[in-house]
């Protein structure tokens, strides 16, 4: 057995699993997602074709995908139990992320015509339903109707669709599949960790998605992209860049949206998410806010170099996921719930991965409490 006696509290450079799924070099900056560099995968593949490209290591032809596609429109709607909650849900303005987590944990449900017999109808299922979830309860939140999904169109953008209830320009579906695929998986990062940890207990799929959103809804995890907005936006002009970050920097805050714990230069999804923000805003004919962002990224840099010497602290995938989701017209609110719709697909396969294994993850801890305290009845002390 391991003799330890060093404790390492956030386990960095811990090996714990082999994987084909993603691979991260953070010295290098660089990203594959099943063997292609991110780069190349999350602009041109549809959202479908990733997610068929993680769980069966190979792209789809022309066949399989279309049936894959049918595979997930069938699956799209909920359990009644699941409206019945985010019902209650809205009814007491729960946080999205909150709401999510709730949802998900009622898919272990059947949906009306739609027999789950399988891990693999369950992963359907679960993909399949989270657009449908995050929607619903938006629109509930905001005493709108709901809308249904609609069968002819493909995940991102009936997601879209059932949010607005307009069917989305290929430009905004285009933006946000390659955002989906950017983010579909990233290592062994906390949310996905906490899935395989469940998964290896020899529980379900269900109970690891659940715990999954519970470490991704974290502000140090996906819960970053809102508040990088929001400093963008408390910032609003070019001149007061420097004083807002030195000001946030001098009373201890993190400016959101950079440093990573794996990525020691520029987070490759930021610079695949950058081309695909400015995109959008070009399209859409308002440079303003994204011209901001970058002089904000610029000045956080050289800022967070003076602040942290050789710490090397660069831009991370939240700040131009917060730029893109804005530009795609997703309220703050939806852009981890939205980061979760993709990222469940990963932690899917790793939970596939890890069942294969048949090992519990169980590390271990060193003792400092004492060691000779003595009994006193409860009428005693
Ligand atoms: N702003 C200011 N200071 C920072 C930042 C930041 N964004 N990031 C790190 N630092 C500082 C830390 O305060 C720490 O200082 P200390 O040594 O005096 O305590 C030092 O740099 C080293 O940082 P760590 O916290 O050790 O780095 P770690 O690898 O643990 O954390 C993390 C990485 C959590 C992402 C961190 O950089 C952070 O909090 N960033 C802001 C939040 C964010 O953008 N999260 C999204 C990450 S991407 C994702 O999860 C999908």
């Amino acid at each position: 057995m391991l003799n330890t006696t060093e404790v390492n509290p956030g386990l960095e450079g811990v090996v714990a699993a082999d994987t084909r799924l993603s691979s991260v070099d953070g010295q290098h900056g660089e990203l594959l997602i099943a063997g292609f560099p991110v780069e190349t995968l999350a602009p041109k593949a549809s959202f479908e074709e990733t997610v068929y490209l993680l769980w069966h290591d190979t792209l789809p032809d022309i066949d399989r995908l279309a049936a894959f596609r049918h595979e997930l429109q069938a699956a799209r709607a909920l359990p009644p139990a699941t409206l019945e909650l985010l019902h209650a849900a809205a009814m007491e303005s729960i946080p999205p992320m909150d709401a999510l987590r709730m949802a998900a944990g009622t898919l272990s449900l059947p949906a009306p015509g739609l027999v789950v017999s399988d891990a693999q109808a369950t992963a359907n299922a679960v993909v399949a339903r989270f657009p449908t979830i995050i929607a619903a309860y938006w629109r509930l939140l905001h005493g709108d109707p709901l809308v249904d999904p609609d069968p002819q169109l493909d995940h991102a953008a009936n997601f879209l669709y059932m949010l607005t209830g307009e069917i989305p320009h290929p430009e905004r579906t285009r933006g946000l599949e390659t955002y989906l695929n950017t983010v579909v998986d990233h290592g062994l990062n906390a949310s996905t960790f906490t899935a395989r940890v469940i998964i290896a207990t020899g529980s379900d799929l269900v109970s690891a998605i659940t715990g999954a959103i519970g470490a991704l809804k974290g502000p140090l995890h996906g819960g970053a992209p809102g508040p990088a907005l929001d400093m963008v936006f408390e910032i609003g002009e070019v001149a007061s860049i420097d004083r807002v970050l030195r000001q946030k920097l001098a009373t201890g805050e993190r400016l959101m949206g950079f440093g990573h714990r794996v990525y020691r230069v520029r987070d490759p999804r930021a610079d695949v998410l950058a081309v695909a923000a400015e995109h959008m805003y070009q399209a859409a004919g308002d440079m303003q806010l994204y011209t901001l962002a970058k002089a904000v990224e610029e000045r956080a840099v050289a800022l967070l170099a003076e602040h942290k010497p050789g710490r090397n602290l660069q831009t991370n995938v939240e700040f131009y996921t917060a730029l893109l989701l804005h530009g795609l017209d997703l309220p703050t609110e939806l852009f981890t719930p939205t980061f979760a719709i993709s990222r469940v697909v990963g932690w899917i396969a790793h939970c596939f991965e890890q069942q294969a294994l048949h090992r519990i993850i169980r590390p271990q801890s060193i003792y400092h409490g004492p060691r000779d305290r003595q009994w006193v009845p409860l009428t005693e002390r």
